[in-house]
């Protein structure tokens, strides 16, 4: 959920400052690149040097760097950010940000920013109760601020009461689920097919094709990016998904990828059908490696089952069903026949004809064919761009 976001951490003065450093290395962890913003009082808590080791990034705590006379450009930082966080909040901080006062570079990013600002107080019991700090929470929240609330327990103070710092895991955990929530797909199931087959001949050799099963990924990676449960069948491909969140079983045979695909097809609300199926399949498998000798050497092959047409007659009413069509001639002739027969709700075309599509590519062109025929062209793209065009169409069918 937070892989590739972008995230300014605020850091304010406040004992709690010392669990930031466990903030930064969660948000790494999960793969999001992280700009640390302090407020000066914050650097008497917590080092720089620490949280820009951990970030990966030099800590901005002035307007200038003195060490390179660099102007930090709060503007550019607020732009930059998919979402800021603020943790810990001070008192002092949270009247600041409800009144606009902007006295340092940390107050100048938040008054810049455009995205969604998350803030985790830390103050002590009677400071949090205040009615000055209650009342500049709520300010807060009528900007679209969100309050990741704080904890009850032990305080700095050695009181006890509400006003601890969230904990780090639970921060993350905040904010990933409240992130979630909001995607288009959050708990839609799908089941994604990439990569090739390969048929076993003998135990050393198989008839199998170039499929790289890179779009397949670059298909499950954007559903999950959507917030969808992806199942992911993958015959043998190298690809590594970018978003653990896809569940991946590997398969090896056609047989094989249709015993994954048809119980998950049960419960999914939609089925992208990427992967490079073998059509044909030895009708036996040597057991042994089969020796060479001076004649000819046929090898009886037989119909695998079609997994698609398979899936497309136990679709489901409200079930979505998306095939490939990989042509040389008449390609949408083609395209439109597949569609039809095995009852898909549309196709993804792409031609060998066409420069920069087809197997092992980072790009491809498609053209996509719904049952209503309508015809969608796109240009030349990388595979992870022709993904989101994919999913942007399965996103507005799920939707209605
Ligand atoms: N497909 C499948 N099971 C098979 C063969 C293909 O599920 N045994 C799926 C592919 O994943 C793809 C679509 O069917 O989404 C089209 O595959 P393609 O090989 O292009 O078409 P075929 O229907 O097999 O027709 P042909 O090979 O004659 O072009």
């Amino acid at each position: 959920m937070l892989e590739g976001k972008n995230i300014v951490l605020g850091i304010c003065g406040s004992i709690a400052a010392y669990k930031s450093a466990l903030v930064v290395r969660l948000l790494i962890k999960a793969g999001a690149n992280v700009q640390v913003v302090m407020t000066p009082d914050a650097t008497n808590f917590i080092t720089p040097l620490t949280l820009s080791t951990l970030s990966k990034n030099p800590v901005l705590v002035d307007y200038f760097t003195p060490e390179n006379g660099e102007w930090n450009n709060h503007v550019e930082l607020g732009l930059w950010a998919d979402f800021m966080v603020i943790a810990p909040a001070s008192a002092n901080t949270l009247a600041k940000m409800a009144n606009g006062l902007c006295n340092n570079l940390l107050m100048a990013v938040y008054l810049s920013a455009k995205c969604e600002v998350y803030f985790a107080p830390a103050m002590d019991l009677d400071m949090w109760k205040h009615a000055a700090t209650q009342s500049n929470i709520s300010q807060l929240q009528s900007f679209g601020n969100i309050l990741i609330p704080p904890g009850n327990g032990e305080l700095a103070s050695g009181l006890h009461g509400e006003g601890r710092m969230a904990e780090p895991e639970e921060i993350i955990a905040f904010i990933t689920e409240n992130i979630k929530k909001k995607l288009p797909l959050v708990n839609q199931k799908v089941l994604v097919t990439a990569g090739p087959t390969y048929e076993a001949i003998d135990p050393v050799r198989f008839i199998g094709n170039h499929s790289s099963g890179k779009m397949g990924f670059a298909i499950a990676d954007e559903l999950a990016r959507l917030g969808a449960d992806v199942t992911l069948v993958a015959g043998p491909s190298a690809q590594v998904s970018k978003q653990s969140a896809v569940k991946r079983i590997d398969v090896t045979s056609a047989a094989e990828m249709l015993n994954a695909c048809v119980p998950h097809f049960k419960t999914a609300k939609a089925c992208i059908m990427s992967a490079a199926v073998a059509d044909y399949t030895p009708s036996t498998v040597a057991q042994q490696k089969i020796k060479k000798n001076d004649n000819n050497l046929s090898i009886e092959i037989k119909r695998t089952v079609d997994i698609l047409s398979l899936l497309g007659s136990q679709k489901k009413e409200g079930q979505i069903l998306v095939g490939f069509a990989l042509e040389t001639n008449d390609e949408e002739k083609n395209a439109i026949e597949k569609l039809k027969k095995k009852n898909l709700d549309f196709i993804v075309l792409n031609s060998l004809n066409d420069e920069g599509a087809g197997f092992k590519k980072d790009t491809n062109k498609i053209t996509i064919i719904d049952c209503n025929l309508q015809k969608t062209v796109y240009g030349l793209k990388s595979k992870e761009e022709v993904a989101r065009d994919i999913c942007y169409k399965i996103t507005e069918l799920i939707k209605g």
